[in-house]
């Protein structure tokens, strides 16, 4: 077995270099961006993995700010040149569709939002939006979410927690929560654990053998298909109605948009998937930045204070609470520019393209590299400073060149329900509780932000 696998090896790295080099003289009359491709199969993914930040600074002082690699299993041109970077994301028409990996693709689903594109795309998001839409939020998102984040902070005085923990445990069971009510404390913590499983596999190597994460995530998403099955029909046995987003997207036959099951489900992906990290990690990142700078979190405090005092102790937030909220979501935005919350989006090409004066074959990827926007002195002065006053001015946050949440036709659906999943959960924390940090906090950046050892927090009473 050894044998043959190390055989195996050796052949699929020969014929990769055989297709390198095919491919070099394939191209070698049209000016392909300048860089390198690094080794058969593996290409230069180690170091950019590894080095992130670093390799794109690197190979940009050699290559300039337009450059082709080999990543991920794929020829890549990543582009770090803001201008060509909003053209990508502006004009999907033209043969720049999403190019996530196989492996996410095999996970969260053929139907996807993230896998389709044209027409298929546009009903898939319509179907969405009027899940986590501005009108949704207002009329049934927010008193549960508001309800939900009243409970999960509800018993933290006195303890010391680890702030990265449990906003992954909020991000994820906040939108489960909507997704499936009745059922949720049966089977949420199974959701949960076999949903991280198809979260990790959805970034490795697509290998379906068993003992691989990509294998273990493939097991996972049949079990969460099983799972939402056995839902479906004893809801349908039972004859009861449900008011929750996998009610909704059952029985919508009467909406214009009818989804197939399989469709149903992959939409529950996405929901999931999109919304978790990123809600996770800006919540975490928030209260780190406000631990670290005093007088945001004052002015912070102070804003959400004036609603309390407006309200009986139990009375939710509602929508116009949530508008007024004008500082927490400058902290919001402040805390995802400054933390890069996504460091840049996938495209790959549908036909040979011309970028910039290069050659961009058909098939290959682009890496809309997005991260080093966040730091540019001219859009944001002392860019590595903490300075959520900077959007205070509103024009900032709809600038061309702001693209925390995306541009063009792919523009976070969702950007409204994670501002008002964090701000609720800021809303709750910093009017019962202060906190301290206990111990070292090391955070890695790159390819996600994460604090491998959490971010431990004292928690008491305000
Ligand atoms: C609050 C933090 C969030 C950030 C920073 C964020 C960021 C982004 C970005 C940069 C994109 C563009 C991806 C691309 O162009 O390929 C995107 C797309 C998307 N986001 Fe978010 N997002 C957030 C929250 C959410 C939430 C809470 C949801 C809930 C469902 C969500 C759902 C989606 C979906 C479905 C897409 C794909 C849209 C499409 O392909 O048309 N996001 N998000």
């Amino acid at each position: 077995m050894t044998v043959l696998v190390f055989w195996g090896l050796i052949l699929a790295f020969c014929i990769s270099f055989a297709l390198l080099k095919w491919s070099d003289l394939k191209y070698r009359r049209k000016r392909l961006p300048p860089g390198t491709m690094g080794w058969p199969i593996f290409g230069e993914t180690v170091d950019f993995l590894k080095y992130g930040p670093d390799f794109m600074k690197k190979k940009r002082a050699k290559f300039g700010s337009v450059f082709k690699t080999h990543i991920l299993g794929c020829p890549t041109v990543i582009s770090l040149n803001q201008e060509l970077n909003r053209y990508v994301l502006m004009n999907e028409g033209k043969g720049l569709v999403p190019g996530y990996p196989k492996s996410m693709l095999d996970v969260m689903g053929k139907t996807n939002i993230a896998a389709v594109h044209g027409s298929a795309h546009k009903f898939i998001r319509g179907s969405l939006l009027t899940l986590i839409g501005p009108e949704a939020i207002r009329d049934q998102l927010l008193p549960e979410i508001d309800k939900f984040m009243r409970n999960f902070i509800n018993n933290w005085d006195g303890k010391t927690i680890d702030i990265q923990e449990k906003a992954i445990e909020m991000a994820f069971y906040a939108a489960f929560r909507q997704i499936i009510k009745a059922e949720y404390d049966l089977v949420c913590k199974a959701f949960k654990a076999e949903f991280d499983k198809a979260a990790t596999a959805s970034l490795s190597l697509p290998i379906n053998i068993p003992g691989t994460n990509y294998y273990e995530g493939l097991q996972a998403r049949k079990k969460i298909h099983k799972l939402l099955k056995q839902i479906m029909e004893k809801r349908s046995a039972s004859g009861k109605t449900h008011d929750d987003m996998f009610a909704e997207l059952i029985g919508n036959e009467k909406s214009r948009y009818h989804l197939s099951e399989e469709q149903i489900f992959d939409q529950i992906f996405a929901i999931l998937y999109s919304g978790y990290e990123t809600v996770s990690v800006t919540s975490m990142m928030a209260i780190k930045f406000l631990h670290d700078h005093p007088k945001a979190l004052q002015e912070l405090r102070e804003e959400h204070l004036v609603i309390r005092e407006r309200k009986k102790p139990e009375e939710p937030i509602d929508w116009n609470d949530y508008k007024s909220m004008s500082f927490t979501r400058a902290v919001i935005l402040e805390t995802s520019r400054l933390a890069t919350v996504v460091n840049g989006v996938l495209r790959k090409t549908t036909q040979d393209l011309e970028l910039n004066g290069f050659f961009i074959p058909k098939g290959w990827r682009i890496y809309v590299f997005t991260r080093d926007i966040n730091y540019d002195p001219l859009l944001y002065p002392k860019p590595f400073t903490f300075n959520p006053w900077r959007w205070m001015d509103k024009s900032l946050e709809s600038h061309s060149y702001c693209f925390l949440f995306g541009a063009g036709g792919r523009l976070c659906p969702g950007k409204e329900l994670g501002m008002v999943k964090v701000s609720t959960f800021l809303h709750y924390f910093v009017t019962k509780y202060r906190w301290e940090e206990v111990g070292e906090v090391e955070i890695i950046k790159f390819p996600r932000v994460e604090v491998p050892n959490g971010l431990h927090v004292r928690v008491s009473k305000h």
